[in-house]
């Protein structure tokens, strides 16, 4: 498993990343079982949000399940989000510490190492922002912060006031949803849909300034619509590729989805989203493979997207 020194911070973090978006339904004995397999291949760092499994359901689950000692605490990475509520966005002050308690609580922990800003508020006051991580930064209830689903000028917005490093936008990546990839290399191409720059160039913003991305859904076709992995229907070329890199590798499809992500030189984490020990093991199997040009380029193009 290779870890990464996460830049603007004290830490230091395996590059994949179970999230526990979906474990609200699982025993108790299953979660500590899929946090287990994780630890043993690895993985040092974990992905909550507030709104996961209803409000703070699954930090509730994780929590409870896990029951972490301190020294177990201390060992990883935990990470949440704030800012989503039911159906509306809130970046208020109240709202981002009263969220960050009900975290601490769900989790049974004293502190959070990351918190991220789940998606853009359009209401945001960047002051308030500013005034609620001091505040729990001086508490020592969160040690550093992020964003998720960021344009750059967002981000630029909230430094304006935030005292703190933004060290981090977790956004959504796979090989077949990759246009923050995929834009730049075909970049200004008349007509062309792959083209078009949707998030105004995140991805180039992120490396000059040192935010570590985070990808979620990396095996997801697109918005949470299914796996491309084993759909032969719509990607028969990329599960082809995938088969052929990962005999070659030694791991699967999925390991080499996985490595397809690490090996971009932005130094990016992944998050997992399985509940499957046996896909954690695979997937963590991955971030040890190193993709060659030709394999990275083959299964871009596979994917769909073009080389001009
Ligand atoms: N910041 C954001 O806005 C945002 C949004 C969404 C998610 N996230 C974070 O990202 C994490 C990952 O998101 P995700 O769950 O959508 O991502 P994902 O890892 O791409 O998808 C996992 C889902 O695909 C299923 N699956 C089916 N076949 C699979 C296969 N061969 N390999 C792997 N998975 C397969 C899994 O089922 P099994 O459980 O049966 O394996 C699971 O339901 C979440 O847990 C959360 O922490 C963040």
């Amino acid at each position: 498993m290779k870890t990464l020194e996460l830049p603007q911070t004290d830490l230091t973090a395996s590059d994949i990343v179970l999230g526990l978006m979906r474990i609200n339904d699982m025993s108790d004995e299953d979660i500590r079982t899929l946090v287990g397999t994780a630890r043993d291949s690895g993985i040092t760092m974990f992905d909550h949000a507030a709104v996961y499994g209803g409000w703070h359901g699954c930090e509730q689950r994780f929590g409870s399940a896990m029951g972490l000692s301190s020294s177990d605490r201390a060992e990883i990475v935990l990470q949440t989000k704030v800012g989503i509520r039911q159906g509306f966005f809130d970046f208020s002050e109240s709202h981002i510490l009263e969220s960050v308690d009900e975290s601490l609580a769900a989790l049974q922990t004293d502190y959070i190492d990351v918190l991220l800003l789940h998606r853009p508020d359009a209401l945001v006051e960047p002051e308030e922002v500013a005034s609620a991580f001091s505040t729990l930064h001086a508490a020592g209830k969160v040690k550093h912060f992020g964003v998720s689903n960021h344009t750059p000028g967002q981000v630029e917005l909230l430094k304006k006031h935030v005292e703190q490093p933004l060290a981090f936008n977790q956004v959504q990546l796979s090989i077949t949803h990759a246009n923050l990839i995929a834009a730049g290399v075909a970049a200004n191409m008349g007509a062309l849909d792959q083209s078009i720059d949707r998030d105004n160039g995140i991805l180039d913003y992120s490396r000059l300034n040192d935010v570590t991305l985070q990808a979620w859904s990396p095996f997801q076709k697109g918005f949470f619509d299914g796996v491309f992995l084993d759909d032969r229907e719509n990607y028969a070329d990329l599960n082809d590729a995938l088969d052929e890199i990962a005999a070659a590798h030694g791991v699967t499809p999925t390991g080499i989805a996985v490595a397809w992500i690490t090996r971009h030189p932005a130094q990016m984490q992944v998050v997992l989203g399985t509940t499957n020990p046996g896909r954690v093991q695979e997937s963590a199997a991955g971030s040890d493979v190193r993709l060659s040009r030709e394999e990275w380029y083959r299964l871009f193009t596979a994917a769909g997207h073009l080389v001009p």
